[in-house]
């Protein structure tokens, strides 16, 4: 029997972790979301509906909301923040906020005899070394994280989650604590809100978009599935020799042009528009890809997922989603 907490449980990882870990029999677990981003739709609804699943629902910048916590868990997952380069261009000082005060919140009231802590962090970590070609690729952890430009609202995300890496390490080490902080690169799947480039791709596909635009479409990126993705998490928190790392999580299989990746979703869409070549959006970076050395090494992960089964998936999701609830809603 384990106890798991999920932290920004509703969310798009949250709630596959949550929806993997509560088939497992005779664990407990508990999701905290404020909803801010999460949404209770069907799919949050149906896996509410098992017995060891339940969402309660806290505002994490609230130092209270841990207080009305049991204290006690075997994993602990710190998934809350507010991602996106949307809402980091729109308001950089909620980035900063959110994701400062719910990660030292969290610090502060873990007791020192907690079960694992995983804080995800993000490749944006390392993005401002990359801009500057500065890096390799495949990258590994050990590189210098760095923002370009700070006064960039753009890398407020950046910052809070450079951060939110150095206060789990020192909290951690002062309360003993035992964590991995897994540097999340660029996962996808069902249910991820619109603000990353797959669903964006999908639904202007679903819409018939001509002439279609894509924005730097030479830029290269390796997508993770989140089932592989909740499967690296998994593996970290179980896997002593994990603690106390920072791992990156990813899939180094397939490293893809943006514009074969919306061949792909056109393919799945049965849709051949003219394309419009764009340039990248500023500040992204051209090229990313994870060494995942060290994470096979500690829990012999293997991506399995390829970006054409998975890419076709996430599109009849979002097709479905998008005849359900209409056009002009957003997951
Ligand atoms: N998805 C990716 O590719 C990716 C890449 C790198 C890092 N990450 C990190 O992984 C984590 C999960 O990402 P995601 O893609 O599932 O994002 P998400 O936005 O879908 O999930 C985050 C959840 O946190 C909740 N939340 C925000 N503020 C809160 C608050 N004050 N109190 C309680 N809940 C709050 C939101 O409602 C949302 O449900 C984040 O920390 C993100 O930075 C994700």
């Amino acid at each position: 029997m384990a106890r798991i907490l999920i932290l920004g449980g509703a969310g798009f990882i949250g709630y596959h972790l949550g929806q993997r870990v509560s088939q497992e029999p005779g664990h407990s677990v508990t999701l905290v979301d404020d909803l801010s981003r999460g949404r209770m739709d069907p799919d949050l609804a149906a896996l509410l509906s098992r017995r060891a699943i339940h969402l309660v629902r806290a505002d994490l910048t609230d130092p209270g909301a841990f207080a009305d916590l049991p204290r006690q868990w075997d994993q602990v997952y710190m998934l809350a923040a507010v991602v996106g380069v949307r809402n980091a261009v729109g308001d950089p000082a909620r980035v900063i906020r959110v994701n400062t005060l719910v990660t030292l919140n969290l610090l502060e009231w873990l007791p020192p005899a907690t079960g694992v802590v995983f804080f995800a962090s993000t490749s944006e970590t390392y993005a401002g070394g990359m801009s500057l070609g500065q890096l390799p690729v495949p990258t590994p952890e050990t590189v210098p994280l760095s923002v370009a430009e700070i006064r960039n609202p753009r890398f407020a995300y950046a910052a809070s989650k450079i951060l939110g890496e150095a206060a789990t390490i020192h909290y951690g080490a002062a309360k003993g604590l035992r964590f991995v902080i897994g540097r999340l690169h660029n996962v996808y799947g069902p249910r991820m809100g619109t603000d990353h480039v797959i669903p964006e791709l999908c639904l202007r596909a679903l819409d018939r978009e001509d002439p279609f635009r894509v924005y730097g479409p030479e830029q290269r990126r390796a997508f993770c599935h989140v089932t592989d993705a909740v499967e690296a998490i998994l593996r970290l928190t179980g896997t002593e020799g994990a603690w106390g790392e920072i791992v990156n999580i990813g899939n180094d299989a397939e490293e893809t042009p943006v514009g074969d990746l919306l061949g792909l979703i056109l393919r799945a869409a049965d849709f051949s528009p003219r394309i419009l070549s764009l340039p990248a959006p500023e500040g992204s970076v051209a090229r990313r890809c994870p060494d995942l050395s060290k994470l096979r090494r500690l829990t012999g992960f293997t991506p399995k997922i390829s970006l054409d089964a998975g890419v076709s998936e996430t599109f009849e999701w979002y097709r479905a989603w998008r005849n359900r609830e209409g056009v002009g809603r957003t997951p």
